[in-house]
């Protein structure tokens, strides 16, 4: 287990590329397997959630390939080879490309035992969906920190269309045996993309059209993803129908930079004076954007450019600036758009003048860890002034940080939240249990040295 070392230094300055979006690459791997022929997929992350998903996807009988450039025994060149395993090598903007070989909609094998999603709960959620409609029986299973999360929000609609799913209390393991499913109109009472996304593929294998009515705009990557496949995808304000399809066609994407993963080194350029960074080829899809109009209307330098289309998503080169913040009111809609970014804002919360209140997050008390605690219990410990709500917390600021030993509660964006509060401290941040920042963003580390910053990882 490693342990980050940050301490604040001079401004953060230059061009970096994010690995590629989590979201999008999980989906890319799991869709790539049900389409009919080869999908290749560039720019995936070898971050620990997407690697859950390829493992997943394996063991349901898909060959998963990933190009690599180096040399092997009996060639003396290293022309690209496929090989079942990942190579350490980039491809440009980062992460490898994968070869998945769709088996259709009808091609998937049971599995050999059970499926470990590790901690990723989108790896999950989608897969229940994705396994309520076989002809087999399959079990999933993940770290105890998965178990803990709840699956009674994606089990209970999914049994609505027929699945037969038994869990532990509404918790994984989730042991899945395999139904004819009914397409259904589902009404959601939370704004889940994973939910979403479950529903619309398990009506995949449903007869009649699948429909999800969610009270926010989640994020529709699989919304995209389906359509550009040749799926029969409907959207009408917040309402989603999936008409079943024959077949799906394969892909061929380049996975955008993970808006979520950019959040970091933008936060902190914003935060230290003298900062300028620029994060290329990120994903803006205006359901993840929430972050960047609320940077914006706390006062924050924020410019958008070079907007253009990859990977059927909509991508630019962000750049931000050093500013002075104002605290700012951040409830609805917003929220579900940047649910993931709101660790990282209570800390340039921390730093605004004034108040900010963030409301209607509950879901942030079921992500990894309980984000609303425990952001409040590390960022406190650090100096700052942050009350919890019961959906939510309140900041004053501007409040001087102070060093001192953060715990990361195995929380990937907590833990690298934590470290842009150790970029603006006055002494030495360390945050414990680090390990768990590859589930999102490898390489998290190099790249913020790259841009200046003064991390470095220790182990335990
Ligand atoms: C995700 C959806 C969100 C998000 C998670 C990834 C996805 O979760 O927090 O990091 O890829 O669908 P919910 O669906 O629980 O809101």
């Amino acid at each position: 287990m490693s342990r980050l070392v940050v301490r604040s230094g001079g401004p953060l300055r230059g061009r970096v590329r994010v690995p590629g979006d989590k979201s999008i690459a999980q989906r890319a791997v799991l869709l790539g397997a049900l389409a009919e022929g080869e999908s290749r997929i560039t720019g995936f992350p070898l971050s620990g959630d997407c690697l859950a998903m390829v493992a997943c996807v394996r063991g349901l009988g898909v060959e998963v390939l990933t190009l690599t450039p180096a040399p092997l025994p009996g060639r003396e060149r290293g022309e690209p080879t496929l090989t079942p395993g990942f190579s350490p090598w980039e491809g440009e903007g980062g992460g490898v490309m994968l070869v998945v070989g769709g088996r259709g909609l009808g091609g998937l094998r049971a599995p050999a035992g059970p499926l470990d999603c590790v901690r990723s709960g989108t790896t999950m959620r989608l897969l229940v969906g994705v396994l309520a409609g076989q002809p087999f029986e399959s079990t999933l299973t993940g770290d105890p920190q998965l178990l803990r999360r709840p699956m009674g929000r994606v089990v209970v609609p999914l049994r609505r269309m027929g699945a037969e799913i038994e869990t532990v209390d509404g918790h994984a393991p989730l042991v899945v045996c395999g139904r004819p499913l009914r397409g259904c109109d589902h009404v959601l009472p939370v704004a889940s993309a994973q939910v979403k996304s479950a529903l619309l593929l398990a009506g995949l294998w449903a007869a009649g059209p699948t429909t999800v009515r969610q009270p926010g705009p989640a994020r529709d990557h699989t919304e995209r993803m389906l359509a550009a496949m040749g799926a029969g995808v409907e959207t009408a304000g917040l309402a989603v129908t999936l008409n079943p399809s024959r077949s799906l066609s394969p892909l061929s994407l380049c996975i955008p930079g993970d808006v979520s993963s950019a959040a970091f080194p933008l936060v902190t350029a914003v935060l230290v004076p003298g900062s300028e960074v620029t994060v290329e080829g990120v994903g803006i899809n205006p359901t993840r954007t929430g972050l960047l109009e609320v940077l914006r209307a706390m006062g924050a330098g924020v410019a958008v450019d070079g907007e253009r289309e990859e990977g059927h998503e909509p991508v630019a080169d962000v750049t931000v600036r050093a500013s002075h913040l104002q605290g700012v009111e951040v409830g609805g809609e917003r929220v579900v758009r940047m649910i993931d970014e709101l660790p990282v804002l209570a800390v340039a919360a921390t730093q605004a003048h004034g108040t900010t209140v963030v409301r209607d997050a509950g879901e942030l008390r079921v992500k990894e860890s309980d984000r609303i605690a425990t952001a409040v219990a590390e960022l406190r410990a650090l100096g700052a002034r942050i009350e919890p709500l019961l959906d939510g917390f309140v900041v004053e600021g501007p409040t001087p940080l102070h060093g001192g030993v953060a715990e990361s509660h195995g929380d990937h964006r907590l833990a690298m939240a934590l470290a842009v509060a150790g970029l603006i401290a006055e002494g030495e941040v360390v945050i414990e249990d680090a390990d768990c920042i590859a589930d999102s963003f490898p390489g998290f580390v190099e790249l913020m040295r790259s841009l200046g910053a003064e991390v470095a990882t220790r182990n335990a």
